[in-house]
């Protein structure tokens, strides 16, 4: 059985053959009508989701199958105090693959090592949300014409932006791809991700303040959102929140060939009338999520025309360690919120311990 719980998961191959089922989805939805009749599917979302959670509600009404689960911690026996491992554990029983979105991260690795069913992470607190990068590489794909050789800019708030790590590690195994990543100093992608998926990758990476510097050498843009449920300082919210916007003026700066992408929601840093720009991708990109999301559970069921994925062990398990009395001090890790788990570290390229389920370095 297969999980789909970071970008790394699959391996190029695979997204290779995830990506071209996509298209063939995209370009024609009815040869998929049936193909998982009597399955189901199981959105278990702790923490509030729009695309994510209808796009796979949809994907699986597509698909022919059904769908059920809850939306908020609240209307779930977390309220209660369940773990995510009791939890995954009951639903492996009602369900044949499970969707979870989690405001703690790991929280969707720590379900995959007690569930019966394929677990995907439809997005753990700060950390992971690799099938919004399998729609951003769909739309890159489609707009670019290639994965591969691409200036990308990502911009806003990369220290919480869940969506711009996930893309980073997928588009750090293409070949001829530069980052350039534009942020305010207090909202820097999170050093692990340099060491882990930048340095070693030897990919040129720019890290910069200003949008309009960055604008005119850019294929693509990812604009993000600042991510304020995540500030444990609210006020430094309040400062950060309209450090970018990018309206039509700017848009004057970038290529012709320019594809701006956007996770969404948008809260205030893509003005309205940058939406009628050809180079606008997003609404497309949140449409992406359906067909990647079908192509998704088809190949997690083994249902894809390229067969069932061979099987795999869970990621960070191999060569982890169990350090029971020292809990990972990361304030966002399931393991501050999950009874009964024992701390797992791994050793890094750089051979220091990092946190098996949020990747954060051992303090
Ligand atoms: C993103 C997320 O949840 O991380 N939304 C999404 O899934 N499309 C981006 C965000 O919330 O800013």
């Amino acid at each position: 059985m297969r999980h789909l719980l970071d970008p790394f998961d699959f391996s190029v191959e695979e997204l290779d053959n995830l990506l071209r089922l996509g298209r063939d989805i995209a370009a024609d939805q009815r040869p998929y009508a049936h193909v998982c009749d009597g399955k189901i599917l199981a959105t278990l979302f702790y923490e509030p989701s729009t695309r994510t959670r209808l796009s796979f509600t949809s994907a699986m009404m597509h698909l022919g199958g059904s769908v059920l689960g809850f939306s908020s911690a609240n209307a779930s026996s977390a309220s209660k105090g369940e773990s995510v491992a009791d939890t995954i554990r009951v639903v492996s029983g009602y369900a044949d693959i499970a969707a979870m979105r989690h405001p703690f991260e790991g929280a969707p690795m720590r379900a995959a090592m007690f569930s019966g069913i394929p677990v995907i992470n439809a997005g753990d607190g700060g950390h992971q949300h690799p099938t919004q990068t399998l729609t951003d590489l769909l739309t890159i794909l489609s707009r670019c014409g290639r994965i591969d050789h691409l200036r990308v800019g990502f911009c806003g708030d990369l220290k919480y932006g869940r969506t711009v790590h996930s893309l980073m590690h997928a588009l750090s195994r293409y070949e001829g791809i530069e980052f350039v990543l534009i942020s305010p100093e207090e909202l820097r992608v999170p050093r692990h991700l340099i060491d882990s998926v930048v340095t070693p990758n030897h990919i040129p990476c720019s890290e910069v303040t200003s949008l309009e510097d960055a604008m005119p050498d850019l294929d693509v843009l990812y604009m993000t959102r600042i991510q304020r449920e995540r500030f444990a300082d609210k006020l430094e919210y309040e400062r950060l929140k309209n450090s970018y916007i990018l309206d039509a003026e700017k848009m004057k700066l970038g290529k012709d060939s320019l594809a701006v992408l956007h996770p969404l929601p948008r809260v205030n840093e893509i003005t309205l009338d940058v939406d009628n720009d050809p180079r606008a991708a997003y609404f497309e990109q949140a449409q992406n999520g359906v067909y990647m999301r079908m192509a998704l559970i088809m190949t997690l069921l083994g249902l894809a025309p390229t067969g069932p994925l061979a099987d795999k062990p869970l990621p960070f398990l191999q060569g982890a360690v169990e350090i029971p009395d020292e809990p990972c001090q990361f304030r966002s890790c399931i393991t501050r919120s999950e009874e009964g788990l024992v701390p797992l570290y791994v050793r890094d390229a750089a051979g220091e311990l990092r946190c098996a389920y949020c990747e954060h370095r051992k303090k």
